[in-house]
């Protein structure tokens, strides 16, 4: 490593003794989080379709969850997607591990381990502006869970349909899977967040202490166990949210026929 180490030095971006394809990751977190983000704010923009509620199902784009509108008669000169997105942006923009993922695909700093960074530039920590204020995770954490609150109301509505007399049934549509299936692994990535790790098990100096020490442990077990596998869940949730929107957008504008299972 001594040999990598003052190789990356005297030759900058790039410069590695590795042989493998690390430029491959960091290429795909580039393209992944670009295509998201892209497809993100065109279907914020749109204003519309968000919606399903046509044969009884009452499907709510996650994009578009709580809905303002109704809720709340909030009905502002632009989308009001845009007065949501923000909170789910910020929780992820300031994610441990989303900060390694853009770090390395966006600013290629490194673009990976043991791969020189460019020239003139060294790891300093986040401790000045503007990298210090990623530490405001934990407050997007508390705003990331009501949002979340909100995706299982909606989820467990889309459950229920509206028979003609406009009474409600439980039922079971692709698109309450869809929308289960997103609060799902949305759930899976957010209770495993380091911020609530130290929420719950965090200034403690002793586990097994009391009875209350001792179910503190046994949550933060289980918020570590989802937290060794955060990466994995930051994509799939990612994928999930992204297509919960387009599934109820292409059902609201009659591209696709939700399919009534039960
Ligand atoms: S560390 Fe990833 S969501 Fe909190």
């Amino acid at each position: 490593m001594a040999q990598a180490g003052s190789v990356l030095e005297r030759n900058g971006l790039g410069a590695t003794a590795r042989r493998d394809a690390w430029w491959l990751q960091p290429l795909l977190v580039f393209l992944g989080l670009t295509a998201f983000g892209v497809y993100a704010i065109w279907a914020a923009w749109q204003g519309n379709d968000y919606l399903y509620h046509a044969q009884g199902a009452y499907y709510l784009s996650p994009f578009y969850s709580p809905d303002l509108h109704v809720l709340f008669g909030i009905q502002p000169p632009f989308s009001f997607a845009f007065l949501i997105l923000w909170i789910p942006l910020g929780f992820r923009a300031t994610c441990y591990y989303y900060r390694k993922a853009y770090y390395r695909s966006y600013f290629l700093d490194p673009p990976a381990c043991a791969v020189g960074e460019p020239k003139g530039r060294c790891y300093r920590g986040e401790k000045a502006f503007p990298f210090i204020l990623q530490n405001i995770h934990r407050y997007f954490f508390y705003l990331a869970t009501l949002l979340l609150l909100s995706l299982w109301y909606d989820a467990v509505r889309s459950f229920f349909f509206r028979d003609p007399a406009g009474q409600l049934h439980f039922g079971v549509g692709v698109g309450s899977l869809v929308l289960l299936f997103n609060v799902l692994t949305l759930s899976a990535f957010t209770l495993g967040c380091n911020s609530l790790r130290h929420l719950v098990g965090g200034r403690l100096d002793c586990f097994s202490c009391s009875a209350a020490t001792r179910t503190r442990y046994k949550l933060w077990s289980g918020v570590s166990l989802l937290n060794l596998k955060h990466a994995p869940w930051a994509w799939i949730s990612l994928f999930a949210v992204g297509f919960a929107d387009l599934y109820v957008r292409l059902c609201a504008m009659g591209v696709w026929h939700d399919v009534r299972i039960f």
